[in-house]
């Protein structure tokens, strides 16, 4: 996109008639768009990409036009400023980018069949109609809509069905919105209804390909979460409808369209006879983050793409909010730990990594700022860090107020602080500044000199970074109260250590609850005293401290082979997160010894010592009543038994294999994964594999399906390894949007990467042809960085990216890969003596 002036600024939209003729056997569209609004020049442009513009006319006159898919743009001449109807005729193509109009494929009962869907976000509503496509050009829409119509299909978007006349569906008209929020979709579908006390109608719709029961889950947790909304921000949903549709090809995790919902079905749709918590709480957050964006993203926009952080930050925080009110049972606030928190300190730790706020001013730019560790996790993070501050009372005044402030209209970063500042009397954007503009975050150390107890913080890395004497404003979260809210100094004393010590009467810490994001690094005494008091800490504080000396040992400023001895400390914790951290720095273990080899079966050892008990205590099977710790902690000691090959654990997986030899969907879900990879991996066969492979081709459970994935890509066989590669680039067995996934497992087996980096390098063409117009291209060179650890591996990744630095979309990725793989490889030449002897010493124990 060569201009990157706003074209709202010469043409404001007021409403658009938007008709399409679409014909789904010859990929093919036409459109008839009409738009009224008000012309501040006579020259002005519209949107539009990959559209044949066939005319245009202003109020009935043919008028002067040109239109370039470079430009994004057509161009045309008005006879005078002021209000005009625009009307614009046109036709294009139906391609399989997912993005768009777009086809997506899948089969039932071996009958290959197709729903057409949209996914308009961030910039191709253009690719549908004509119009100004930019989040501050709010305007009404009224759609009109005829294809090739078989009986039995349905079709729905943003709003109801009004009327049909001569086979064309027309649709209610909406309320003021984005252009990237518009949608709808046409197919066989099935779907399920429920109404919230308020009236709204909830619909949830999917393929024929599903069981219905499949959609019980999701109808419940989107009516729930429609009136948690409604009461948490004191503001009616606005639409009579609700609806979620679960599309079989769907290159996002979800998207908000206002009163259509879009979802890849893995994160709608669940069999709640074989689930697991996970699965529940991953389903239930998608459905509530796309939900909170009702109000926050559709009801008040984004003014520019630059604080598509406000949006997505903000929405991936309520996920967590409204789910932890309607399930508190499910403890979803310690999934926040086990999940944003870990990427957002990892990624938020390499130099060169962006800011969660980022200038930016060209659409194409758009999509390379798309950092989900940093705009999500980082961003969620830093909102949680204020909500912890404000309280949720002045919380919700303040949301009130924006919403009231800003409805159908759009809103700055400046906007919302303004409201909670006013809201609670403190200067809240003063406070986030540091952690919105700067990229990065602080260790805080904590250290006892010469009898005090001091403060201090710096930049904190992993790998080589340049130092900026950055500082950040740090809620403390202090268990002394000696200690301030806010610590914004390079550094502090707080007091004699002897004293306040025993004044307290129990050990100091810092960032309790681990709301802030910073990383804490307390000197030997005040290590040793906390863990001498571990059993009075709560889970996330046990977890914490894990993360943080994991973060640390990778940041260089404490050895790995000091973490090692400590870790049979958390092995008999009935937390599931603590369960999930111990595994955590565990696995990072199997970095630093020579698989095959001595140090490898010392590893394992000590992954068998520190699994047994918890092994024998929880089983295969879920025992009835049991807690969600032990459900979610039995999978983890499970594979950590079975790394350590674990003579009867392998066995009973084995037995389970066996006995639903027939019928594998039906494994217990939280255990099918393990079962499936234990076969594969042990007494893997080239029938077990054709068996697996034509399972993932036959179901539409996604859960299944991820499981035979994962268990697949493990193969230790070259050839089965040689015939899953063939199968990459074959959309009929995998879709290019699960791609990643087995591109990933056969990357990390040490049997496969050779063949997986190879099929990379020379296919990189096809999979930018295939993924290359979405953000997720720029994730597979992220998914080599999390993998490669020799400088054999770093040679070759530089040989081949560096020169691909000049892709403005792979730049940044590049860069910072680099560092990524450069600082393990340091890491693990350096200490791997150390921790290997730890580890030997340890298990000697
Ligand atoms: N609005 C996004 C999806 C999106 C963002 C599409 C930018 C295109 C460009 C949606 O709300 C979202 O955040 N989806 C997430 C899943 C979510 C549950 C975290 C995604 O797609 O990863
Ligand atoms: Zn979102």
């Amino acid at each position: 996109m060569a201009d990157s002036t706003r074209f709202y600024e010469k043409f404001q939209p007021v409403h658009y008639d938007i008709y399409l003729d679409i014909d789904r056997a010859a990929k093919h569209f036409k459109g008839i768009t009409t738009i009224k609004g008000n012309a501040v020049d006579t020259k002005i442009a519209l949107h539009q990409k990959f559209l044949n513009v066939a005319s245009v006319q202003a109020d009935g006159q043919d008028v002067p036009f040109s239109f370039s898919d470079h430009q994004e743009a057509i161009q045309l001449e008005l006879p005078h400023s002021g209000d005009v109807e625009l009307k614009v005729v046109y036709d294009a193509k139906l391609t399989d980018t997912m993005m768009g109009i777009y086809p997506s494929y899948y089969t039932v009962a071996g009958q290959k069949k197709q729903l057409i869907g949209t996914q308009f976000e961030t910039t191709a509503a253009r690719q549908a109609f004509p119009g100004i496509d930019e989040p501050e050009a709010k305007a009404t829409f009224s759609l009109a809509i005829k294809y090739d119509e078989q009986p039995g299909e349905t079709i729905i978007a943003n709003m109801p069905e009004d009327h049909v006349e001569n086979g064309v569906h027309y649709f209610q008209e909406t309320v003021k919105m984005s252009t990237y929020l518009v949608a709808f979709a046409f197919g066989e579908l099935q779907s399920k209804f429920a109404k919230t006390k308020s009236g709204v109608e909830i619909g949830v719709f999917s393929t024929k390909a599903h069981q219905p029961k499949e959609l019980d889950f999701s109808l419940d947790i989107a009516k729930r979460a429609i009136e948690f909304y409604e009461d948490f921000y004191q503001t009616p949903y606005p639409l009579p409808q609700s609806y979620q549709l679960a599309l079989p090809d769907f290159s996002a995790g979800a998207m908000e369209n206002w009163g259509l919902v879009t979802y890849r079905e893995a994160y709608m749709l669940l069999d709640p006879d074989n689930t697991t918590l996970n699965q529940k709480r991953l389903i239930a957050t998608v459905i509530t983050h796309e939900l909170a964006h009702q109000w926050f993203g559709d009801l008040v926009t984004m003014k520019w793409w630059d604080d598509l952080w406000l949006n997505e930050s903000f929405a991936n925080m309520m996920e967590y909010v409204a789910v932890d009110a309607l399930e508190p049972e499910w403890n979803v606030w310690e999934m926040f730990q086990t999940s944003e928190v870990p990427m957002a300190l990892q990624r938020d730790a390499t130099d060169g990594v962006q800011s969660v706020h980022v200038a930016v001013d060209d659409p194409a730019e758009i999509d390379t700022l798309f950092d989900g560790a940093i705009v999500y996790a980082k961003g969620a993070r830093m909102l949680v860090m204020v909500r912890a501050l404000l309280g949720d009372d002045a919380m919700r005044r303040g949301l009130k107020n924006y919403f009231a402030a800003h409805q159908y209209g759009n809103a700055t970063g400046a906007d919302l602080w303004q409201a909670l500042g006013e809201a609670s009397g403190m200067n809240v954007g003063q406070i986030m500044e540091s952690w919105l503009e700067h990229p990065g975050y602080p260790v805080v150390e904590v250290k006892v000199e010469d009898g005090k107890l001091m403060l201090s913080q710096q930049q904190f890395f992993i790998g080589d970074g340049e130092e900026k004497s950055r500082l950040w404003q740090i809620p403390l979260n202090a268990n002394y109260n000696q200690a301030p809210a806010i610590f914004s100094e390079q550094s502090l004393v707080l007091g004699d250590y002897a004293q306040l010590r025993k004044q307290n009467g129990r050990p100091f810490r810092v960032n309790v609850g681990d709301n802030s994001h910073v990383i804490v690094k307390y000197d030997e005494t005040l290590l040793n005293d906390i863990l001498d008091h571990l059993d009075e800490l709560g889970a996330i504080d046990q977890l914490q401290l894990l993360q943080d000396l994991r973060l640390l040992a990778e940041g260089r400023q404490i050895s790995y082979a000091q973490i090692v001895p400590l870790l049979s400390r958390f092995k008999d914790s009935r937390s599931g997160i603590v369960n999930e951290m111990l595994y955590h720095v565990a696995n990072s273990l199997k970095n630093f010894v020579q698989p095959a080899a001595k140090t490898e079966r010392q590893l394992q050892q000590l992954f068998d010592q520190l699994s047994v008990k918890q092994v024998q205590r929880l089983g295969w099977l879920s025992q009835k009543d049991e807690s969600n710790d032990d459900q979610l902690t039995r999978p983890i000691v499970l594979s950590a038994a079975l790394y350590a090959q674990n003579r009867d654990t392998i066995k009973q997986a084995q037995a389970l294999f066996d006995q639903y030899q027939d019928h594998l969907a039906d494994l217990p879900a939280d255990v099918r994964g393990l079962v499936l990879a234990n076969e594969v991996k042990n007494y893997g066969s080239q029938e077990l594999f054709d068996t697996l492979l034509a399972d993932y081709q036959k179901t539409a459970d996604a859960g299944f399906k991820q499981d035979i994935c994962a268990a697949l890509t493990k193969t230790q066989d070259d050839q089965l390894i040689a015939q899953l590669i063939d199968r990459f680039e074959d959309a009929d067995t995998i879709k290019p949007q699960d791609l990643r996934a087995w591109f990933r497992g056969v990357l990390a087996n040490d049997h496969g990467q050779q063949a997986a980096w190879d099929w990379i390098q020379q296919e990189w063409s096809w999979l930018e042809k295939t993924v290359g117009g979405d953000m997720e291209f720029p994730t597979y060179i992220t998914v080599i960085s999390r993998i490669f650890k020799t400088s054999q591996r770093l040679a070759e990744f530089k040989r081949f990216f560096t020169p691909k630095e000049n892709d403005p979309m792979l730049k940044r990725e590049i860069q910072m890969d680099e560092k990524v793989i450069a600082s393990r490889v340091e890491l693990i030449e350096s200490e791997q003596a150390a921790v290997n002897a730890a580890i030997a010493k340890t298990v000697a124990e």
